[in-house]
Protein backbone atom coordinates (compact mmCIF):
# COMPACT_ATOMS: atom_id res chain seq x y z
CA UNK A 1 0.00 0.00 0.00
CA UNK A 2 1.52 3.63 -0.99
CA UNK A 3 2.31 4.90 2.69
CA UNK A 4 0.54 8.56 1.96
CA UNK A 5 -2.86 6.76 0.99
CA UNK A 6 -3.40 6.55 4.88
CA UNK A 7 -1.21 9.07 6.96
CA UNK A 8 -1.32 8.64 10.99
CA UNK A 9 0.19 10.91 12.64
CA UNK A 10 0.06 12.53 16.38
CA UNK A 11 -0.29 15.78 15.74
CA UNK A 12 -2.81 18.22 13.25
CA UNK A 13 -0.19 19.81 10.78
CA UNK A 14 -0.31 21.79 7.71
CA UNK A 15 1.33 19.23 5.51
CA UNK A 16 -1.10 16.65 6.31
CA UNK A 17 -4.20 18.88 5.54
CA UNK A 18 -2.26 19.75 2.13
CA UNK A 19 -1.54 15.61 1.42
CA UNK A 20 -5.42 15.14 1.73
CA UNK A 21 -6.15 18.05 -0.35
CA UNK A 22 -3.05 17.73 -2.95
CA UNK A 23 -1.58 14.68 -2.59
CA UNK A 24 -4.47 12.08 -2.57
CA UNK A 25 -4.25 11.20 1.07
CA UNK A 26 -7.20 9.25 1.43
CA UNK A 27 -7.38 9.70 4.99
CA UNK A 28 -5.55 11.26 7.79
CA UNK A 29 -5.70 10.06 11.27
CA UNK A 30 -4.69 11.91 14.46
CA UNK A 31 -4.52 9.57 17.42
CA UNK A 32 -5.65 10.78 20.92
CA UNK A 33 -7.09 13.89 19.47
CA UNK A 34 -9.58 14.05 21.96
CA UNK A 35 -8.48 12.67 25.60
CA UNK A 36 -10.37 9.33 26.54
CA UNK A 37 -11.92 11.03 29.85
CA UNK A 38 -13.58 13.46 27.70
CA UNK A 39 -14.66 10.75 25.17
CA UNK A 40 -16.50 9.15 27.96
CA UNK A 41 -17.63 12.11 29.11
CA UNK A 42 -18.92 13.28 26.13
CA UNK A 43 -20.29 9.78 25.38
CA UNK A 44 -22.38 9.83 28.22
CA UNK A 45 -24.00 12.95 27.48
CA UNK A 46 -25.02 12.25 24.23
CA UNK A 47 -26.60 9.14 24.58
CA UNK A 48 -29.39 10.39 27.04
CA UNK A 49 -29.35 13.74 24.81
CA UNK A 50 -33.34 13.96 24.25
CA UNK A 51 -32.64 15.20 20.54
CA UNK A 52 -31.58 11.97 19.02
CA UNK A 53 -33.28 11.76 16.08
CA UNK A 54 -33.18 9.30 12.55
CA UNK A 55 -30.03 10.21 10.52
CA UNK A 56 -30.55 9.68 6.98
CA UNK A 57 -28.23 10.10 3.94
CA UNK A 58 -28.73 11.48 0.79
CA UNK A 59 -28.73 9.74 -2.85
CA UNK A 60 -29.67 10.50 -6.35
CA UNK A 61 -32.01 7.42 -7.58
CA UNK A 62 -33.15 8.64 -11.25
CA UNK A 63 -32.85 12.28 -10.82
CA UNK A 64 -34.54 12.34 -7.84
CA UNK A 65 -32.95 12.99 -3.98
CA UNK A 66 -33.74 10.38 -2.16
CA UNK A 67 -33.09 9.91 2.18
CA UNK A 68 -31.86 6.77 3.23
CA UNK A 69 -31.96 5.12 6.65
CA UNK A 70 -28.49 3.72 7.42
CA UNK A 71 -29.31 3.06 10.91
CA UNK A 72 -28.09 5.93 12.56
CA UNK A 73 -29.31 8.20 15.22
CA UNK A 74 -28.11 12.00 15.13
CA UNK A 75 -27.92 14.74 17.55
CA UNK A 76 -28.35 17.58 15.35
CA UNK A 77 -30.26 18.72 12.08
CA UNK A 78 -28.18 18.05 9.54
CA UNK A 79 -28.10 20.13 6.02
CA UNK A 80 -28.86 17.62 3.93
CA UNK A 81 -32.70 17.77 5.27
CA UNK A 82 -32.93 21.08 3.54
CA UNK A 83 -31.81 20.16 -0.08
CA UNK A 84 -35.09 19.45 -1.18
CA UNK A 85 -37.42 21.39 0.70
CA UNK A 86 -39.12 24.43 -0.61
CA UNK A 87 -40.78 24.65 3.27
CA UNK A 88 -39.32 27.50 5.01
CA UNK A 89 -39.73 26.64 8.09
CA UNK A 90 -37.73 23.81 7.38
CA UNK A 91 -34.91 25.87 6.41
CA UNK A 92 -35.44 28.39 9.07
CA UNK A 93 -35.11 25.69 11.85
CA UNK A 94 -31.65 24.27 10.50
CA UNK A 95 -30.16 27.63 10.55
CA UNK A 96 -31.88 28.96 13.97
CA UNK A 97 -31.05 25.10 15.92
CA UNK A 98 -27.15 25.42 14.44
CA UNK A 99 -26.11 28.19 17.13
CA UNK A 100 -28.43 26.59 19.59
CA UNK A 101 -26.55 23.16 19.12
CA UNK A 102 -23.43 24.35 18.86
CA UNK A 103 -23.86 25.55 22.49
CA UNK A 104 -25.53 22.74 23.84
CA UNK A 105 -22.59 20.58 22.88
CA UNK A 106 -19.98 23.22 24.55
CA UNK A 107 -22.74 22.65 27.53
CA UNK A 108 -22.02 19.20 27.37
CA UNK A 109 -17.96 19.49 27.31
CA UNK A 110 -17.75 22.47 29.69
CA UNK A 111 -15.42 23.17 30.70
CA UNK A 112 -13.13 21.36 28.16
CA UNK A 113 -13.19 22.40 24.37
CA UNK A 114 -16.22 20.33 22.65
CA UNK A 115 -13.98 18.17 19.72
CA UNK A 116 -15.36 19.96 17.37
CA UNK A 117 -14.54 23.39 18.66
CA UNK A 118 -10.90 21.59 18.56
CA UNK A 119 -10.83 20.66 15.60
CA UNK A 120 -11.66 24.11 14.07
CA UNK A 121 -9.24 26.20 16.21
CA UNK A 122 -6.86 23.64 15.22
CA UNK A 123 -7.25 24.01 11.32
CA UNK A 124 -7.45 27.83 11.47
CA UNK A 125 -4.18 27.46 13.28
CA UNK A 126 -2.49 25.01 11.24
CA UNK A 127 -3.91 26.25 7.49
CA UNK A 128 -3.47 28.84 5.54
CA UNK A 129 -5.34 30.77 5.11
CA UNK A 130 -7.60 29.56 7.66
CA UNK A 131 -10.68 27.77 9.16
CA UNK A 132 -14.69 28.91 9.86
CA UNK A 133 -17.65 28.10 10.39
CA UNK A 134 -19.25 27.82 6.76
CA UNK A 135 -22.21 30.69 5.36
CA UNK A 136 -23.94 29.29 2.53
CA UNK A 137 -26.57 31.27 2.57
CA UNK A 138 -25.29 34.39 4.30
CA UNK A 139 -26.36 32.47 7.39
CA UNK A 140 -23.54 30.56 9.58
CA UNK A 141 -24.00 26.77 9.71
CA UNK A 142 -24.08 23.96 12.43
CA UNK A 143 -20.73 22.51 13.28
CA UNK A 144 -21.06 19.08 14.95
CA UNK A 145 -23.38 16.67 14.78
CA UNK A 146 -23.25 13.55 17.03
CA UNK A 147 -23.70 10.25 15.60
CA UNK A 148 -24.48 7.15 17.55
CA UNK A 149 -25.03 3.28 15.77
CA UNK A 150 -26.32 0.74 17.39
CA UNK A 151 -25.14 -3.27 16.60
CA UNK A 152 -28.67 -4.07 15.65
CA UNK A 153 -29.01 -2.17 12.67
CA UNK A 154 -25.06 -1.61 11.95
CA UNK A 155 -25.29 -3.91 9.18
CA UNK A 156 -27.11 -1.30 6.97
CA UNK A 157 -23.80 0.76 6.77
CA UNK A 158 -21.77 -1.76 5.87
CA UNK A 159 -24.48 -2.85 2.34
CA UNK A 160 -23.28 -0.31 -0.15
CA UNK A 161 -20.55 2.47 0.29
CA UNK A 162 -21.94 6.30 -0.20
CA UNK A 163 -20.37 9.14 -0.91
CA UNK A 164 -20.79 13.10 0.33
CA UNK A 165 -20.85 15.87 -1.98
CA UNK A 166 -22.94 19.54 -1.31
CA UNK A 167 -24.82 20.19 -3.94
CA UNK A 168 -22.99 23.05 -5.82
CA UNK A 169 -25.70 25.66 -5.69
CA UNK A 170 -24.59 25.79 -2.15
CA UNK A 171 -20.53 25.95 -2.82
CA UNK A 172 -18.73 24.81 -5.58
CA UNK A 173 -15.57 23.41 -2.97
CA UNK A 174 -12.57 21.88 -4.66
CA UNK A 175 -12.78 19.08 -2.03
CA UNK A 176 -15.39 17.80 0.47
CA UNK A 177 -13.37 15.99 3.34
CA UNK A 178 -15.17 14.66 6.40
CA UNK A 179 -13.73 14.61 9.87
CA UNK A 180 -14.89 11.99 12.65
CA UNK A 181 -13.75 12.15 16.61
CA UNK A 182 -14.64 8.79 17.68
CA UNK A 183 -16.27 9.20 21.44
CA UNK A 184 -16.59 5.16 21.71
CA UNK A 185 -15.68 2.40 19.11
CA UNK A 186 -16.72 -1.26 19.22
CA UNK A 187 -15.13 -4.15 20.00
CA UNK A 188 -15.49 -5.75 16.95
CA UNK A 189 -16.06 -4.10 13.20
CA UNK A 190 -17.06 -0.75 13.05
CA UNK A 191 -13.96 -0.15 10.61
CA UNK A 192 -13.93 3.16 8.32
CA UNK A 193 -14.14 1.57 4.98
CA UNK A 194 -12.60 3.79 1.93
CA UNK A 195 -11.95 2.99 -1.67
CA UNK A 196 -9.13 4.94 -3.51
CA UNK A 197 -11.38 5.45 -6.38
CA UNK A 198 -11.58 8.36 -8.35
CA UNK A 199 -13.35 11.60 -6.61
CA UNK A 200 -17.50 11.99 -7.43
CA UNK A 201 -19.68 14.92 -8.24
CA UNK A 202 -22.57 15.92 -6.44
CA UNK A 203 -24.43 14.98 -9.54
CA UNK A 204 -23.10 11.60 -9.35
CA UNK A 205 -25.59 8.49 -9.97
CA UNK A 206 -23.76 5.08 -8.53
CA UNK A 207 -25.14 1.45 -9.65
CA UNK A 208 -27.10 -0.27 -7.43
CA UNK A 209 -24.31 -2.95 -6.01
CA UNK A 210 -21.90 0.10 -6.18
CA UNK A 211 -19.45 -2.37 -3.82
CA UNK A 212 -19.29 -5.27 -6.39
CA UNK A 213 -18.12 -2.94 -8.92
CA UNK A 214 -15.55 -0.70 -6.60
CA UNK A 215 -11.72 -2.03 -6.88
CA UNK A 216 -10.77 -3.75 -3.39
CA UNK A 217 -11.09 -1.65 -0.40
CA UNK A 218 -9.17 0.03 3.06
CA UNK A 219 -10.15 -0.81 6.45
CA UNK A 220 -9.37 1.68 9.36
CA UNK A 221 -10.20 0.60 13.10
CA UNK A 222 -10.50 3.58 14.98
CA UNK A 223 -9.49 4.00 18.40
CA UNK A 224 -11.55 5.86 20.90
CA UNK A 225 -10.21 9.56 20.75
CA UNK A 226 -9.06 9.00 17.05
CA UNK A 227 -9.49 12.16 14.85
CA UNK A 228 -9.91 10.35 11.35
CA UNK A 229 -10.17 13.12 8.17
CA UNK A 230 -11.35 11.23 5.09
CA UNK A 231 -12.02 12.79 1.15
CA UNK A 232 -15.81 11.58 1.35
CA UNK A 233 -15.87 12.68 -2.07
CA UNK A 234 -14.84 8.90 -2.54
CA UNK A 235 -17.04 5.99 -1.63
CA UNK A 236 -16.54 4.97 1.73
CA UNK A 237 -18.65 2.74 4.19
CA UNK A 238 -18.62 2.18 7.88
CA UNK A 239 -18.71 -1.87 8.78
CA UNK A 240 -21.14 -3.99 11.02
CA UNK A 241 -20.12 -4.33 14.35
CA UNK A 242 -20.76 -5.96 17.57
CA UNK A 243 -20.45 -4.72 20.89
CA UNK A 244 -21.12 -0.79 22.67
CA UNK A 245 -22.65 1.89 20.64
CA UNK A 246 -20.61 3.43 17.74
CA UNK A 247 -20.46 6.79 18.87
CA UNK A 248 -18.53 9.90 16.96
CA UNK A 249 -18.54 13.64 16.33
CA UNK A 250 -18.24 14.98 12.96
CA UNK A 251 -18.39 17.59 10.71
CA UNK A 252 -17.81 18.48 6.95
CA UNK A 253 -15.25 20.09 5.66
CA UNK A 254 -14.76 22.26 2.42
CA UNK A 255 -11.39 23.39 0.31
CA UNK A 256 -11.58 26.32 -2.45
CA UNK A 257 -7.80 27.14 -4.10
CA UNK A 258 -7.57 30.24 -1.75
CA UNK A 259 -10.07 30.23 0.96
CA UNK A 260 -10.48 29.28 4.13
CA UNK A 261 -11.65 25.89 5.10
CA UNK A 262 -15.11 25.73 5.46
CA UNK A 263 -16.91 23.40 8.41
CA UNK A 264 -20.57 22.34 8.74
CA UNK A 265 -23.16 19.67 8.93
FE1 LIG B 1 -20.49 9.69 4.55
Amino acid sequence: MDKLIIEKTIELKQKSIENLIQKGTLALIVENFYAPELCDSLYNKLRVDKNSEIYTHETIENNKLVLQNYGVNRIGIPFNLTYNTTDEEIINSYYREAQVARERLRKHCYPAFTPIDKLRLNLDEVFVPGATVAHFQNKKMLTGIGRISSESLSYLSELQPHFDALPLKYAAFDKQLAANIYLNTPEEGGELELWNSPDLTPLSQVPKNWRDELPPSIKIKPKKGDLIIFNCRKPHAICAFKGKERITMQVFIGYKDGMPLMLWN
